[in-house]
């Protein structure tokens, strides 16, 4: 799905420098690069505090660790996404609470997360699945209207952006009271192994998230609360430093790739195309089809048998998973989940790809589906 190796070797003097630098330095935890990495992304997203952490899930953890949430409390989160964004829900004995996505973009369906809000409802975590940022606008108000926490999942759409309709554009992840992402390899922006970060503009949360991540230290033997160990390790950030720099023009690259996909299957009757919310801008972390009267999973071995890696993102949505029959998850009735769960299969999408690939990829599928 991804070609890590070739978007390696057109940086690799760098990273190979920079890699060397931490080694020369033995730095190896908290050194330099992981507060210059947090200044350059708190910069590039414009938002106040950048907080590194060993991974997205940790991140979505610690988040919810510091706004205090307690057990018993509900958070909604959407059904059809990655299950860390509803796993450490549950991990923190707090209560998820799936609702539908919009057919159109995939994530939290407006009407029912407001339908899904009780009187312990405390936070909702609204994912920017496959890089097209949830509506905003109206989960925001939505919040404020209930006196809300939002944690936005951005793991997904890092440099994506909202506008309101006020005109105020702003990055996904820095809408919310806390936004969270993962380095994951494959991530829009990645790293060569574990990586995450929280952000906020809040300085309370940030200090508390800082030190929930550090063991809940205020200063060295010193542990005022129950955290967690999770750091970003230097060499990591080290990576992201350059990588960073190449967001934009990786984003790019993706966003190419979709105008290519885009016209090849524009108007075709079996295959409906991702929809681009014109409030948003798309950073197609995947690029994901609906298939209609065609069979998804035939289509899926087609591709497979030349070579082509296609995935289905997610085969089980979250209401469905084992790990929340506790929850009573499975009388929950999303049908929109469900019908976008037998649908969906996404294509090969990063930022090596060329044209001859891209042709190759869009004839294998027609081929199928015609
Ligand atoms: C939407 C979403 N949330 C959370 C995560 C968790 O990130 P990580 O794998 O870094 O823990 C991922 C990554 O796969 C994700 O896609």
């Amino acid at each position: 799905m991804v070609d890590l190796k070739s978007q390696y070797h057109k940086i690799k003097a760098e990273i190979d420098n920079a890699v060397l630098d931490v080694l020369e330095s033995s730095a190896f935890i908290n050194g330099k690069q992981v507060q210059e990495f947090a200044d350059a992304l708190s910069a590039y997203l414009g938002i106040k505090h950048v907080v590194p952490c060993a991974n997205g899930t940790d991140a979505l953890q610690i988040a919810m660790m510091a706004l205090g949430l307690q057990p018993g409390d509900e958070v909604i989160t959407p059904s059809f996404t990655y299950v860390a964004t509803t796993e450490v829900v549950a991990l923190l004995k707090l209560t998820p609470v799936f609702v539908e996505v919009d057919k159109q973009t995939f994530c939290i369906d407006a009407n029912a997360l407001r339908n899904a809000i009780t009187p312990r409802t405390k936070a909702i975590v609204p994912v920017h699945l496959y890089g097209q940022p949830a509506n905003m606008e109206a989960i925001m108000q939505i919040a404020e209207e209930f006196d809300l926490y939002v944690i936005e999942d951005n793991a997904q759409a890092i440099g994506a952006e909202y506008t309101f309709s006020n005109g105020v554009t702003k990055k996904t992840g820095t809408i919310g009271t806390i936004g969270t992402t993962s380095f994951f390899p494959s991530k829009n922006l990645g790293c060569y192994g574990d990586g995450g970060a929280i952000f906020t503009d809040n300085d309370e949360l940030a200090a508390k998230m800082r030190m929930i991540a550090n063991h809940g230290q205020s200063k060295r033997y010193y542990h005022d609360m129950v955290g967690c160990n999770s750091r970003l390790d230097t060499l990591q950030a080290a990576i992201l430093n350059i990588k960073l720099r190449e967001l934009d023009e990786y984003i790019q690259a993706r966003r190419k790739a979709a105008d290519f996909y885009d016209k090849a299957f524009a108007n075709h009757p079996k295959i409906e195309i991702p929809y681009r919310e014109k409030k948003s801008l798309h950073v197609f972390h995947q690029y994901t089809l609906i298939l209609h009267n065609a069979d998804r999973d035939g289509l899926n071995q087609h591709l497979t048998s030349r070579n082509i890696p296609s995935m289905i993102y997610y085969p089980v949505p979250g209401h469905k998973q084992k790990m929340f029959h506790t929850y009573n998850s499975s009388s929950y009735q999303l049908p929109v989940t469900d019908w976008l769960t037998e649908r969906v299969i996404s294509l090969p999408m990063h930022t090596e790809l060329d044209d001859e690939q891209l042709k190759y990829i869009v004839d294998s599928v027609l081929d199928y589906v015609h």
